[in-house]
């Protein structure tokens, strides 16, 4: 019997987009993002910039091609910005890498060392669904704040809260969802810790099922959506489209304070899911006492659900680029480990008495 594939936790997670600049002071400004380093030509890389960005144990990479020759121009032709990698932080990435490879993983980089002034990292990387990828890195030996090759380049924002990656969720096409699972679980072992039917997610415009996937020390969620059949186009099936393939839908992100996180957004001019009144009118009586005051719940549009465990508070971007595929989860946990699905029934359900009030259903 082999030993475990052991991931520690997300390392940091790549965007390719097609003006990193831009994005990097979007992120800065709006997200609250400090800049931490920067690789482009100014460090001898003429092949594609890049700005690492980080708040909390977050780190988000933003990379642009430099010119038409690089293959990341493609991926970003093709599906926008978006997700490319969802780097895992591991020890021993030959292990990990060839392992992976043995339980069936396809390899997408063979293991290689980046080496600079501040020591040396070991990468190697493999492929999940669509065109998207997990690298492996080890900065065991590496005493550099970001990765070899890149030049630290500091500028601080003011945090507005976000102190992790919560999850990290997945679309992938019809009939695909337990292929993906079953992935995670065979190459990573991880766990599925959650299963949501079409049963379940049954807002009749937006039906979907899901599988959450878990790893062991439970710092890494990834939940697998594929669409299911409704009245119309699921938001999954218009991503899909967008997208022009299988990739992420949404990356969630803590705060340990979500009115404080929320008012900062909003008045930044940052957009989220519009929640009808309607739907704090029954919210009380559907999840019971809460710290926060309701009023200021109510005006901020903040989502909440509870479970057995207790309950959480969310809210959801709206997508943070034209195409309608990424978008941004800001979540706040209070004992709940769960997903909100509470509140997909009851948007639905409010968005229904709102068509109502207008006549209209
Ligand atoms: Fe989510």
């Amino acid at each position: 019997m082999s030993k475990d594939i052991s991931i520690k936790e997300i390392h940091h997670i790549e965007l390719f987009v097609s003006n990193a600049k831009q994005s990097a002071y979007f992120y800065r400004k709006a997200f609250g993002f400090s800049q931490l380093a920067y690789s482009g030509l100014e460090t001898g890389n003429r092949n594609s910039a890049s700005y690492v960005l980080s708040q909390g144990n977050i780190r988000l990479v933003l990379t642009t091609p430099l010119h038409s020759r690089n293959w990341i121009g493609g991926h970003i032709r093709k599906h926008g910005d978006g997700v490319f990698d969802i780097a895992f932080h591991v020890d021993d990435v030959d292990y990990c890498f060839n392992e992976a490879i043995r339980r069936g993983a396809k390899s997408a980089v063979e293991p290689y060392n980046l080496e600079d002034a501040d020591g040396i990292v070991r990468r190697a990387a493999i492929q999940t669904y669509g065109e998207t990828i997990h690298s492996l890195i080890s900065t065991n030996d590496y005493n550099g704040n970001f990765l070899p090759h890149f030049k630290e380049q500091i500028l601080v924002e003011e945090s507005i809260g976000l102190t992790s990656i919560d999850h990290v969720v997945g679309n992938v096409n019809v009939g695909q969802m337990d292929k993906w699972a079953n992935f995670y679980s065979k190459v990573f072992g991880f766990k599925n810790i959650i299963h949501f039917t079409d049963q379940d997610i049954s807002t009749k415009y937006s039906a979907l099922m899901s599988k959450v996937m878990e790893n062991d020390n439970g710092r890494i969620k990834f939940p697998i959506n594929e669409p299911a059949q409704g009245l119309k186009k699921s938001q999954i099936e218009e991503y899909l489209e967008f997208y022009e393939g299988e990739g992420v839908q949404h990356i969630a992100l803590l705060t340990d304070d979500i009115l404080d996180t929320i008012s900062k957004f909003r008045e930044r001019g940052i957009d989220f899911l519009h929640v009808p009144d309607t739907y704090y009118d029954t919210l009380e009586s559907r999840v019971g006492p809460i710290e926060e005051d309701i009023s200021s719940i109510r005006k901020l549009g903040i989502l909440v659900d509870r479970d057995d465990e207790g309950y959480l508070l969310q809210l959801f971007s709206k997508p943070t680029q034209d195409r309608p595929t990424l978008f941004y989860e800001i979540i706040q946990r209070q004992g709940s480990k769960g997903f909100g699905q509470g509140n997909f029934q009851a948007l639905f359900e409010s968005i229904e008495r709102e068509q109502s009030l207008r006549g209209n259903l």
